[in-house]
């Protein structure tokens, strides 16, 4: 029914192609603040050996009573506010979290009537560190087809809370926050040029959860054995990760008909200072032009680009007409790139 008055939309466009355009973009981080040396006095790590392997130096942790959906409403709100829409307005929400409030409702759902959003369609995306540019290729398919015109991305994580504090190889590099896009044919700024996803299975044990769904349930054993916080291989990722966006860059490059130089600005998922380095390098960008604030935020997985974005919009350093390549890679495995015309 909802599908029909889709095609209907577009045919009363007269079948012309929609552009979906990124017309609103809001982010919230929580308040407390974790440096390295907080890390020091809970695990054997130092500063030292976090900036240089990982370039972090802060991130932020959010409250006690804070959950995901939370983090995520704050950011919707201001996307909102940015696209200058009203929730009557907002025809689907998606939230994109590797870190959901529960298995069940989706963190989409929980999100939905603290946003006024009740009655409008909502889930969750499962891409973890992708999921932002997931949500956004998704919420751009919608409003292409016309069957909905503004569509709500949320990328919301409370990593925090599903980490380990006592695995020095994870804790140190995750942070909470939340990062959303409001994706519409509206306006004159942001139009999404196109994307390019990928997801390889096969690697899904480099980075995972293993406890708590239908392949281990939660036990007392499980629970003692501390197999319900994520796991993962890092060194074997790291590889991997530049080689992986490296290849979507070039496929959506060539799909778009441009090459590294058309690139104005890059905003990776900021997972490892040494990663972006490295895929600087593959793409021939100048490290100028890369968007990194991994320093302040540690990993914030499916917040991470939105975060960086909205500083580069911020301090000026993005113009108008500018291309913005979005690019990531993280658990599933799954990765994606998306560029932008600003
Ligand atoms: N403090 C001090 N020492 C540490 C710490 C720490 N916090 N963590 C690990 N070490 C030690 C290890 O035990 C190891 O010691 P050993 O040599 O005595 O065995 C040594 O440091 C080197 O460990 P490596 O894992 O080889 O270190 P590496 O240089 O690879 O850095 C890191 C690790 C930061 C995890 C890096 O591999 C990385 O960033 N990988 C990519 C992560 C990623 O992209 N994930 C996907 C996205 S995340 C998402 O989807 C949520």
């Amino acid at each position: 029914m909802v599908r029909l008055e889709g095609w209907e939309r577009l045919r009363a466009k007269g079948g012309k192609v929609i552009e979906p355009r990124i017309s609103g973009l809001g982010v919230y981080v929580p308040e407390k603040v974790m440096t390295n040396a907080d890390w020091e006095r809970l695990v054997d790590t130092s500063d030292e050996w976090i900036i240089q392997r990982t370039g972090i130096r802060e991130r932020h942790v959010a409250a006690p009573e804070e959950v995901t959906s939370d983090l995520g409403v704050h950011a919707a709100k201001k996307a909102m506010d940015d696209a200058r829409i009203t929730a009557e307005e907002v025809d689907l929400l998606i939230c994109a979290t590797a870190s959901p409030d529960t298995l069940l409702p989706s963190t989409a759902c929980w999100m939905q009537p603290k946003l006024g959003l009740e009655g409008k369609p909502a889930f969750d995306l499962s891409a973890a560190c992708s999921g932002f540019i997931y949500g956004l290729t998704v919420a751009g398919q919608f409003v292409r087809s016309g069957m909905y015109e503004n569509v709500l991305v949320v990328g919301a994580e409370l990593l925090t809370r599903v980490m380990d504090w006592q695995d020095r190889s994870i804790c140190v590099l995750l942070g909470d926050g939340a990062g959303a896009a409001v994706v519409s044919p509206q306006g004159d700024r942001g139009r999404i040029l196109g994307s390019k996803l990928h997801a390889d299975g096969t690697y899904g044990e480099l980075l995972w959860m293993p406890a708590g769904g239908t392949r281990m349930p939660a036990t007392i054993e499980t629970v003692e054995k501390r197999l319900h916080y994520y796991l993962m291989r890092g060194n074997e990722l790291f590889k991997i990760a530049v080689k992986c966006m490296a290849e979507a860059t070039g496929e959506l490059l060539q799909e778009l008909g441009m090459a590294n130089e058309d690139i104005d600005w890059v905003i990776p998922h900021q997972a490892n200072m040494r990663i972006l380095q490295a895929l600087a390098k593959r793409l021939r960008v100048s490290w100028e032009r890369v968007v990194v604030n991994i320093q302040r935020y540690g990993n914030t997985s499916a917040a991470s680009i939105p975060l960086a974005f909205r500083e580069a919009l911020d301090d000026g350093r993005i113009k108008k007409g500018d291309k913005i390549l979005l690019v990531s890679f993280g658990g599933g495995l799954t990765w994606g790139a998306l560029m932008i015309e600003w």
